[in-house]
């Protein structure tokens, strides 16, 4: 059956790489879920393969944990994957403690601790999820602060005595380990470092590095004898030595060092009552990290507006080019593609509808061309390329704004 017979499609509960994720009911027994739309064409364009988004969907199925998202069920279309999930109705992790008038080292505990219990869950079943980050931890009931999932398998994948080290370099930049960077493999310790940012974030509101394309000062930051360094700002909220402990041996740059999921369940911090919880968190994470994410957002503008400009002079140029071969405009097709299931053409198109502001000429005029073929293949290419960048940027903003936008 075709998912918009089983399942409504509701509002947007949050954007992610390769498309959205909706709330939905399902027709026959009212069921509340999330589905996870996953475009093929953003896949293709990000190089993701058909058995990534497989391998998500069967990792999923696998893992029946408390503090792990569920899932229900799983469709395809010729357009798209879509996962459908058990609903988070309490959200990402920090805009429910945004939400909280005290948050103390105590509370951060506990939802660490329950962190690391979905983590000894995975590692016990040779799965890494490598994707621990604040917006994929949520509550599962907004009322319950003890209800805590850790969502998204995009990057999970099976690690095993016979497969001991992974490669590639999965994951966001502010939170990777840094022997992602190193190319040397890695395993289930990158895990570890995910929960020692969780933990850094949770008692500062910052990150321990911002990382940005910079690998060669990145690394020489984390490697620095200080690190990580614990800003606190005045003596109404000092950190206890325990907690920057648990934070430092989480954040070992060697990963053999970092201790396990399970070790660390026994760190004083954890199982001592060693954490504070007369101190007041908020007001440091609030600032921090609410300061970082309107940051964030004027750096996504002022990219999209130059990719505006960009995408507004390639149209101007290929306007005024001669299409003596229509077809030469038509929307280029992936090269060495043996996944058939893609329908890049229909989806291309729909793209370029929706930017048909910028989209300027259609393909079927005939104009005087000063350009090569290869030349206007290159720029419909760049010009497909930007659409699609701007579309992404315009969808991530407008969702993680919605509130302030009141839709
Ligand atoms: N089961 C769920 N219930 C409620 N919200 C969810 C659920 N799954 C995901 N979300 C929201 O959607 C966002 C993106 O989902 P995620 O699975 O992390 O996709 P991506 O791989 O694109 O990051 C999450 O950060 C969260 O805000
Ligand atoms: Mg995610």
């Amino acid at each position: 059956m075709d998912v918009t017979q089983v399942y409504k499609f509701g509002k947007t509960l949050g954007s992610g790489s390769f498309g959205s994720v909706v709330y939905g009911v399902n027709r026959f027994t009212r069921e509340r879920v999330a589905i996870k739309i996953i475009s093929k064409v953003m896949c293709h364009r990000k190089g993701i393969k058909i058995h990534d988004i497989l391998r998500e969907i069967k990792l999923l199925s696998k893992v029946h944990h408390e503090n792990v998202i569920g899932l229900v069920d799983w469709y395809e279309d010729d357009g798209c994957f879509y996962i459908i999930t058990k609903l988070a109705k309490g959200g990402e992790l920090f805009d429910r403690i945004m939400e909280e008038s005290f948050f103390s080292e105590q509370d951060a505990v506990k939802v660490i601790t329950k962190l690391l219990h979905a983590v000894i869950y995975l590692h016990d079943h040779g799965i890494v999820h490598r994707d621990i980050k604040p917006e994929n931890i949520l509550y599962m009931n907004p009322y319950d602060n003890d209800s805590i999932v850790l969502c998204d398998f995009g990057l999970a994948t099976y690690i095993s005595p016979n497969r001991p080290k992974l490669f590639g370099t999965p994951g966001t930049p502010t939170y990777r380990a840094p022997e992602l960077f190193l190319n040397n493999g890695h395993d289930n310790k990158v895990d570890i470092w995910g929960i020692g940012i969780i933990a850094y974030i949770l008692i500062t509101g910052r990150v321990p590095v911002s990382q940005d394309s910079n690998v060669k000062r990145f690394l020489e930051l984390v490697n620095h004898p200080a690190f990580p360094t614990f800003v606190e700002p005045d003596e109404t909220s000092p950190l206890s030595a325990s907690s920057k402990d648990f934070v430092r041996i989480c954040l070992n740059t060697i990963p053999e060092k970092r201790p396990t999921a399970r070790e660390l369940l026994n760190h004083p911090w954890i199982s001592g009552h060693t954490a504070y919880n007369t101190y007041n968190l908020i007001p440091n994470i609030r600032a921090n990290f609410n300061a970082k994410k309107a940051l964030q957002l004027a750096i996504r503008k002022v990219i999209m507006e130059n990719n505006l400009k960009k995408l507004k002079a390639l149209n101007e140029e290929v306007a005024s080019a001669t299409i003596v071969n229509a077809n030469i405009l038509s929307v280029p097709v992936p090269r060495n593609s043996n996944e058939s299931l893609f329908s890049y053409k229909s989806s291309n198109s729909s793209f370029e509808s929706l930017l048909s502001g910028c989209d300027g000429r259609s393909r079927s005029s005939s104009v005087v061309s000063m350009l090569s073929m290869e030349d206007l293949d290159e720029k419909q290419r760049r010009k497909s390329s930007l659409s699609v960048h701007i579309l992404q940027d315009l969808v991530k903003t407008v969702t993680e704004n919605s509130d302030e936008l009141g839709i």
